[in-house]
């Protein structure tokens, strides 16, 4: 492996300029960041892969990407998940080339090993003649992803086989996935597939973008505003609270000024209220009750938004969820689902799609504005004056909004350390922090030993 010019002194300087609140500008598309991200971020945390309802049937299968891993995720015949590497154990060649599907069997295009919905490799073409009587297929399967874990249908791979559970990793995050996700019966399901699209950007600018700054959004969609689809009020998006959760994640509860919404429950339809009271605590439902946005994220790049949209008497609600899969330290393919509650009316469903395409599906109006934005957060940081690590010109980005100056708010009946405003840097600071603790790790391991 390349020798990583990234040592000791660099890791302390960054954390000394995060403790004041700032994180230099190289970081953003130095190439020595990013392979450490790939290793020691991407290879060691969990990450999304899909939404049970995308796989409904014995056979079904979507392929997928952990950074550069394609993963082959599929529903065997017991109804289990399996997670494989999507690659041919003869000479590497990637297995499964289509996006999803059903099948029995996977056969490679390149000399055709064929494999069962389990792994086992089941078929060789001209088998014994060719490899004697002593080829031993059982050592010939595929190789599982080191571990999956599902949590409120969403199932997330880990290319690390030591790595904490799932659970232990979301922590409290689970706690808002509950009422994002398991608020109705039956849950939320996918519609349609996921869209997918690249930009140039840097993951953890639009990890951050999505998950942690609401504050842009009176700036960066201001045509929303001259549309008369978002308030004049510039605090608007700043109203409710930011919950901080750890390991990166944390989520935006966003509220009018008021505190609570003019349009309860997300604006969703009225018989749908019951089902949440059935399925929430009380602390939730308070919760789902008050808010209009729900928007954060799951580190590392797993970032989601649930919205009310529409006119008065035509509102509807939709969970989106996004990843954001690095293709280098300045791009970005986005992968995009829309989710629903699956107990919703079949015409609130469609009603809710359309919405959703017209406002963050990849031609939306709000999808656009940020996409400018990331793409030249990349062009900066490729300049002469923002990659000097000596810091000479002082190129650090600003993340003090609330720092040392907002404290958490102790009675929001929800975990985490929950700030009264959204307009405030606590979670990307909190993201930032964790995603030196990942990169840095074995250094100050080695420190202490
Ligand atoms: S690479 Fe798959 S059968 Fe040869
Ligand atoms: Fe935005």
């Amino acid at each position: 492996m390349r020798k990583n010019s990234l040592n000791e002194e660099t890791f302390q300087m960054l954390k000394e300029k995060m403790e004041e609140g700032l994180l230099p500008q190289w970081v953003i598309t130095d190439p020595d960041i990013y392979e450490l991200e790939v290793e020691k971020i991407f290879g060691r945390t969990w990450q999304f892969l899909a939404h049970e309802s995308e796989l409904k049937e014995p056979g079904s299968y979507v392929t997928r990407w952990m950074v550069n891993d394609p993963v082959l995720l599929v529903k065997n015949k017991e109804g289990e998940f399996k997670a494989y590497l999507n690659s041919c154990t003869h000479r590497g060649t990637q297995l499964c080339t289509a996006d999803r599907g059903n099948k029995k069997a996977f056969t490679c295009p390149y000399h055709g090993w064929s494999y069962n919905l389990d792994g086992d490799l089941i078929g060789i073409v001209a088998g014994n003649k060719v490899y004697g009587e002593e080829m031993c297929k059982a050592e010939w399967g595929l190789r599982p992803i080191p571990q999956i874990g599902i949590y409120q249908g969403m199932i997330f791979g880990n290319l690390d086989p030591d790595a904490m559970p799932l659970e232990d990793y979301l922590g409290d995050m689970k706690w808002y996935f509950d009422i994002l996700l398991g608020r109705g019966d039956g849950g939320m399901e996918v519609r349609g597939v996921p869209q997918r699209w690249v930009a140039k950007a840097n993951w953890k600018a639009t990890a951050e973008n999505f998950a942690a700054d609401p504050y842009h959004v009176q700036t960066t969609h201001r045509s929303t505003v001259e549309m008369g689809i978002s308030p004049e009020d510039p605090l608007y998006a700043g109203y409710g609270h930011q919950v901080v959760l750890g390991n990166g994640h944390g989520i935006n509860v966003i509220t009018s000024a008021t505190g609570r919404s003019k349009n309860p429950f997300q604006g969703t339809p009225e018989s749908m209220w019951p089902m949440f009271e059935r399925n929430l605590s009380p602390e939730q439902l308070e919760i789902l009750s008050k808010t209009t946005v729900f928007v954060g994220g799951a580190y590392p790049n797993l970032s989601f938004v649930s919205p009310i949209h529409g006119t008065e008497g035509h509102l509807h609600n939709y969970l989106n969820f996004r990843l954001w899969r690095p293709l280098g330290p300045d791009k970005v393919e986005v992968w995009c689902w829309f989710m629903i509650d699956k107990a919703a009316p079949e015409e609130y469903k469609e009603a809710a799609y359309k919405g959703y395409l017209g406002s963050f599906g990849p031609s939306g109006t709000l999808e656009q504005d940020d996409t400018e934005t990331w793409a030249r957060i990349v062009e900066v940081s490729k300049g002469l004056m923002a990659r000097d690590k000596e810091l000479s010109y002082n190129s650090v980005s600003n993340y003090l909004m609330g720092f040392n100056r907002v404290e958490p708010d102790q009675s929001f009946p929800g975990p985490g350390a929950a700030y009264p405003t959204t307009y405030i840097d606590a979670l990307s600071r909190s993201m930032h922090e964790y995603w030196l603790e990942l990169i840095s790790k074995d250094l100050l391991v080695k420190e202490e030993v």
